[in-house]
């Protein structure tokens, strides 16, 4: 059964936040945080725009693509560590803007990994005929929980949403492997401790003690970044029998261009083969890798045969690897 990637879609706020607002913000530099991380600014959600806003859209981008109805997706798998809310799913709640009344919808927690997560998830439904037409999304609005007056992390991250159709098909792009990893020996060092049931939201000491907002020590996230990411894409290449002179482009989670940097080096993909917007972006965790690909896709970077090389980490640790014929 081949599975195909039928249509790209992405969606970003219209509000932009710059470097040089940041420097009003904590005590911080646009030399700061361009030489140690490439992003220049990052989009935040609006008033009245949540991860469902972006999701829907990023949603019907793709299905417009693809050429698909709403009432025609069996399945919606939406990645986010952002929900509307702890439940519902934001997947339901995606369905019910889209009007996707055939589809089961549900949300996936793997973190920046969440997209290959969904795409390895909705690849095993193709196979194996349970699903025709699947929707993977990953959304955030982590500015939400980001601690404004943290300089450690309020410069890295932004909001938007990326989505493609997968569908069991002729036509469209081939989704030929995913691979997932987890290593749950340092699930403390990147995550967000309060709103679960260790420090529930509803004590007010989850609030006083800023545990809402999103924790982590980057110089460790950082070396197992890299170390894992080229681990995830030495295995699609081996899985495919292919070399990295094969690959057209490496689309990397855009975390840090530090990062992609290292993580590129060490397989040997020259830069000219490497896809960034983090720049523009910051880390949009789930939806970085699908917006990244929708603007691929967009920019006319992938023609027929071309390789793409998607390679995700995020906390938990979660990595993982898919790689794509165009
Ligand atoms: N502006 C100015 N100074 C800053 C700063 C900022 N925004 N953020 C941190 N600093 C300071 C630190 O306080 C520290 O000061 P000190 O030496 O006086 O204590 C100094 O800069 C160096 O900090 P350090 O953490 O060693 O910097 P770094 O080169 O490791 O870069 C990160 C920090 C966060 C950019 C880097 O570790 C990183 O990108 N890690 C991975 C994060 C990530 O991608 N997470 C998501 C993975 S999915």
């Amino acid at each position: 059964m081949n599975v195909r990637i039928t249509g790209t879609g992405s969606s970003l706020p219209g509000k932009i936040l710059t470097n040089a607002d940041l420097e009003q913000l904590v005590d911080t530099s646009d030399d700061w945080i361009t030489s140690r991380t490439g992003i220049k600014e990052r989009r935040i959600a609006a008033e009245g725009e949540y991860t469902s806003t972006f999701a829907a859209e990023a949603a019907r981008r793709a299905m417009a693509m693809a050429g698909v109805q709403p009432d025609e997706i069996d399945l919606i798998i939406l990645s986010t560590v952002t929900p509307d809310f702890p439940f519902p799913s934001t997947a339901c709640i995606v369905q019910d803007i889209l009007g996707a009344t055939n589809a089961t919808a549900f949300d996936l927690s793997a973190a920046c990994s969440g997209f290959i997560y969904g795409l390895s998830v909705a690849e095993k439904y193709l196979r194996s005929g349970a699903a025709r037409k699947i929707l993977v999304i990953g959304s955030e609005t982590l500015s939400r929980i980001v601690d404004w007056q943290d300089r450690n992390t309020c410069v890295l991250f932004g909001d938007g949403a990326g989505a493609v159709v997968l569908e069991a098909s002729d036509g469209g792009h081939s989704l030929l492997s995913t691979h997932t990893f987890s290593n749950g020996s340092f699930w403390n060092l990147l995550y967000q401790p309060g709103s679960g049931s260790r420090n529930p939201a509803s004590d007010p000491r989850t609030f006083d003690k800023k545990l809402l907002y999103i924790t982590m020590e980057g110089n460790d996230v950082f070396k197992h970044a890299v170390r894992s990411m080229e681990e995830a894409a030495v295995k699609a290449l081996e899985t495919n029998s292919l070399s990295p002179d094969d690959i057209s482009l490496l689309i990397p989670h855009q975390a840090n261009r530090r990062i992609i940097d290292a993580t590129a080096k060490r397989l040997g993909v020259s830069s000219d083969r490497m896809f960034t917007n983090l720049e523009l972006y910051g880390n949009t965790s789930s939806a970085s890798i699908p917006i990244a690909l929708d603007e691929a896709n967009l920019q006319g970077r992938l023609k027929a045969g071309d390789k793409a090389l998607l390679v995700a980490f995020g906390g938990g640790f979660t990595y993982g690897s898919a790689l794509i014929e165009w």
